[in-house]
């Protein structure tokens, strides 16, 4: 089911479909538009509904199309709602995984989407769990741990790349699921890279990925979070352009390595 406008409708069908188990019900929309239906995800989730919603086009990494049509406050909502799983996938396998998860997982889902074409970073081969982030990148030498999701994934696996060059080592980690978050992966490679976490996504800071993160280790001593996220109200343009004016892409990543490491 698609739909721009009436998507308060589309979620109340797809609840309809998915009532006592009936079928397994996807309804599809822009994130942004999800809102619309908070009414009806709210009260699906009270009703335990085996739903999943498809939010595409995330963040202000949709560029051109407009501020209006960037969902920058969805984890926020989403995370709200009592045993939703939320999925934010980073390439097309793990996209084509998430659906699978979701549809063979009972009660609400969300999946995240983003707009910009990705690279394929997983065969596919790669396992999949709801719970289980990925470590994309690792070496003894690490001194910071970057955990990204979507799009952000892909700056931070830049950001890795050109610091390598001048022999400075990043962990990268691949959340896949930001509800549930996979806390103890976080915490055993944050404290392997001196405690050092640097969280970067395309959403607003309240709600976000970099604010479970924090949630996650607010009873570990010794683990500092920076959190990397939009703020301020977004504007039209070049999704890589918006990328580094709102300062999550891979140079911005690069320089708050770089204070970490100098400090
Ligand atoms: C929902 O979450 C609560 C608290 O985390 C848990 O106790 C409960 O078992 C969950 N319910 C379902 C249906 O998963
Ligand atoms: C990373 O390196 C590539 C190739 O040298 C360069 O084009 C790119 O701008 C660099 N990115 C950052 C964030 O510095």
């Amino acid at each position: 089911m698609f739909s721009f406008v009436f998507f308060e409708l589309q979620v109340s069908v797809a609840l309809g479909c998915a009532y006592r188990g009936r079928t397994i019900a996807f309804a599809s929309t822009f994130a942004a538009f999800l809102t619309r239906a908070f009414d009806q995800i709210r009260a699906g989730a009270l009703a335990e509904m085996n739903v999943n919603l498809i939010g595409s086009h995330c963040g202000v990494s949709v560029g051109e199309d407009g501020p209006l049509l960037m969902a920058l406050e969805d984890l926020a909502l989403f995370r709200a709602i009592p045993n939703c799983t939320i999925f934010y996938p980073s390439d097309a396998v793990s996209t084509e995984r998430a659906v699978y998860l979701a549809a063979s997982n009972k009660g609400m889902c969300f999946i995240r989407t983003s707009q910009p074409e990705t690279a394929v970073i997983y065969t596919p081969q790669e396992k999949f769990e709801i719970g289980q982030a990925k470590v994309v990148r690792k070496s003894v030498n690490d001194k910071v741990t970057v955990i990204g999701a979507g799009v952000t994934l892909h700056e931070a696996l830049e950001a890795a790349d050109n610091l390598s060059k001048e022999d400075i080592f990043i962990r990268v980690i691949d959340l896949f699921t930001i509800k549930p978050l996979d806390v103890a992966t976080i915490i055993f490679n944050a404290k392997a890279t001196g405690g050092q976490i640097i969280t970067v996504e395309d959403h607003y800071p309240e709600g976000g990925i970099g604010e479970a993160v924090c949630a996650a280790v607010s009873t570990e001593r010794d683990i500092v979070v920076h959190q990397l996220a939009v703020s301020g109200v977004p504007q039209g343009g070049k999704p890589q352009e918006l990328l580094d004016m709102f300062g999550i892409s891979a140079k911005h990543i690069t320089v708050a390595v770089k204070c970490i490491v100098m400090d």
